[in-house]
């Protein structure tokens, strides 16, 4: 891959949004980012994380999708790493990033992660919202449902909070509807 040739330093719109909830806003359950970084940008890395091997993978069995483990030399990488010190974060001693592709009929079962003090959701791809693919998250009473567009953000606790998304739908105007968000889990302490 030739992206290491580009890395992205943050912006400026991307330390005004983290900064703008003061410290420690990430203890919440869930934040939205509208517009986190550029829909441009989001869907220049989309094709370049096409090329990357995939896996099949399932959550709870019920139904399979593609992901790519994203690689340590890639830009996107580059730019999860950046993130914990916008949060004030000093270290992370662990950053696992990944690819989540999905067609039609294809969704995460709802579930909460094992691992992770903090997760990231960056939608790089995604069709019109008539076709599925809404993100819904839950945590005790609070329940939220977003469907993301491409260079929007999520941060949440995936090991608290119940997530998956509705399943893809194909129409006669959209016959191949793809949806893909990089996932960045970061672990402050080993
Ligand atoms: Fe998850």
């Amino acid at each position: 891959m030739s992206s290491r040739l580009f890395t992205w330093p943050m912006s400026s719109r991307e330390t005004i949004m983290l900064g703008a909830f003061g410290p420690r806003w990430f203890e919440r359950p869930w934040r939205v980012f509208p517009g986190f970084i550029d829909g441009s940008r989001a869907t220049q890395w989309f094709f370049e994380t096409l090329q990357l091997p995939s896996r099949r993978v399932t959550c709870g069995q019920a139904v399979s999708w593609a992901e790519h483990i994203l690689p340590e030399d890639s830009s996107l990488f580059d730019f999860f790493l950046r993130v914990p010190s916008m949060l004030g974060i000093e270290s992370c001693a662990q950053l696992l990033c990944w690819i989540s592709r999905y067609v039609d009929g294809e969704f995460i079962n709802e579930h909460v992660d094992k691992a992770g003090d903090l997760q990231m959701i960056l939608c790089l791809q995604a069709p019109p919202r008539e076709h599925g693919g809404e993100l819904r998250l839950e945590h005790g009473t609070e329940r939220a449902r977003f469907t993301l567009a491409p260079g929007d953000a999520v941060f949440f606790s995936a090991t608290t909070v119940r997530h998956s998304t509705t399943p893809l739908r194909r129409s006669g105007s959209v016959p191949d509807p793809i949806r893909a968000v990089a996932v960045a889990r970061f672990t402050w302490n080993s």
